[in-house]
């Protein structure tokens, strides 16, 4: 695995190192220098924020800890400047991995100042992450520090995959699978959101601050709040929904995997689950390279409305309830995002290399990915339906509140959402569900 490893990471810088000179000759510069991130401590006090590299380091070199700077010319290798502080506290960030030695040159230091030192002056150096005073207090002009023209170049060219990141994110599914099923079982055994977050956080063997995005761990009601992020513990009795929203550290990428799962819930809500199962299925069927991901949202809310009205929830035909915007409510986000370093990784809506946004439209005014489908894609098809009472109260009191058995939503309400989720990497000619695999359901 470990020569495997070493060359396809050698070949993911090669990529970069490519992409990287590109963007400094179309933008005027003759350096590349990235920052991996500051630590933040709370106001007022002598603790931390867990610390997190910044995507623009992160892509390049899966190290430990802040500060580092990482040095990119055109025909040189990529330079690690690492910054590892002797300390008797803490322990020191770890060595860069020896894939990651082999193909970068890194050189420890022992603080920012002799990493800078080290880096030395250099005019048309373009300084990319957080950090700016610093790079504006060793000399860089504010002009060089995040240029918007080749952060732009960077970002849309993230969105396109190497193998490293594709199997790296695979692997990440497969250790999420692990946690998915872990969660399962202590669901079906009656376990608090605590103990599923805890059962979860075992079965994927990882910590919690390691974690790509805080869990959702939502039973019943709570599964229609998009982003819980409470965890109840005993006292609530045994959840019949659960809805889990999950990821999977590695190498600094993460994955990021929805299921949700009844047992005991109310018949027209399981039914629902059941197909929603059946509508993300066929969504991710249609992704291949040429289809636009606006499209795929579209045929998302198509997709609800035509549950909605199977359930009845709605009195009306499902082309009804599409074009008078009922599943809106019942679905308020986007149909997925990019996925790589960030969990909704950076470039989704841009429309070209210079920085030109392509926002969504109005009425989907949440929606992350605009872009036509590419081969070496990575993102999410997320599909949901929620009874979210936030959203539903308007509709009641508005004038289409006659298309709605109310007293079913009511019943619904107390079941909370359903959404499913995989990540899936665009082919030459379709894609591969990356999944799947290892969590089929
Ligand atoms: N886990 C957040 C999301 O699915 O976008
Ligand atoms: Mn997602
Ligand atoms: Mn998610």
């Amino acid at each position: 695995m470990q020569p495997l490893l070493e060359e396809s990471y050698s070949r993911h810088l090669a990529v970069l190192q490519e992409r990287a000179e590109r963007a400094l000759a179309e933008t005027g510069f003759d350096r590349l220098l990235i920052h991996a991130g500051r630590v933040h401590e709370y106001f007022a006090d002598d603790q931390e924020a867990p610390f997190r590299p910044g995507g623009h380091f992160g892509h390049w070199a899966p190290v430990e800890g802040p500060a580092h700077l990482l040095e990119v010319r055109p025909g040189r290798r990529a330079r690690l400047l690492r910054v590892t502080p002797p300390d008797f506290w803490y322990e020191p960030p770890a060595p860069a991995p020896p894939f990651v030695a082999r193909s970068v040159e890194v050189v420890d230091l022992p603080d920012a100042d002799a990493a800078w030192r080290e880096a030395g002056g250099a005019p048309r150096t373009a300084f990319v992450g957080e950090g700016g005073e610093e790079a504006a207090a060793h000399g860089i002009d504010d002009g060089s520090v995040n240029p918007a023209r080749l952060v732009a170049r960077l970002d849309w060219d993230r969105a396109y995959k190497t193998p490293y990141e594709e199997e790296t994110l695979h692997e990440a599914n497969r250790i999420a699978a692990g946690g998915f099923r872990a969660a399962k079982a202590a669901f079906r055994s009656g376990a608090s959101e605590m103990e599923i977050h805890h059962a979860y956080l075992a079965g994927c063997g990882t910590t919690e601050d390691a974690l790509p995005y805080p869990t959702i761990v939502a039973t019943d009601e709570k599964a229609s709040v998009l982003h819980y992020q409470r965890k109840r513990d005993r006292g609530q009795g045994k959840p019949a929904v659960l809805l889990l929203d999950a990821g999977a550290p590695l190498r600094g990428y993460g994955s990021d995997i929805t299921r949700t799962w009844t047992d005991g819930a109310d018949p027209v809500f399981a039914s629902l689950v059941a197909g929603m199962e059946r509508l993300q299925q066929q969504l991710c069927a249609s992704v291949r390279p040429g289809a636009g991901y606006l499209d795929l949202h579209v045929a998302a809310h198509r997709g609800v409305a035509e549950l909605l009205s199977e359930a009845k929830v709605v009195t009306v035909p499902a082309e009804e309830a599409f074009e008078t915007g009922l599943t809106h409510p019942f679905f308020p986000h986007g149909l997925g995002h990019f996925l790589g370093i960030q969990v909704h990784d950076v470039g989704g809506r841009l429309a070209d290399r210079e920085g030109t946004l392509k926002p969504p439209p109005s009425i989907y005014p949440f929606l992350r990915t605009t872009r036509t489908i590419e081969e070496r894609m990575v993102f999410t098809i997320e599909p949901g339906l929620y009874f979210i009472p936030m959203l539903l109260e308007p509709l009641r009191q508005g004038p289409k509140a006659p298309l709605l058995d109310w007293p079913l939503v009511d019943r619904l309400i107390r079941s909370g959402g359903i959404r499913i989720e995989d990540d899936l990497s665009v082919t030459a000619d379709g894609h591969r569900n990356l999944t799947r695999p290892h969590l089929p359901h």
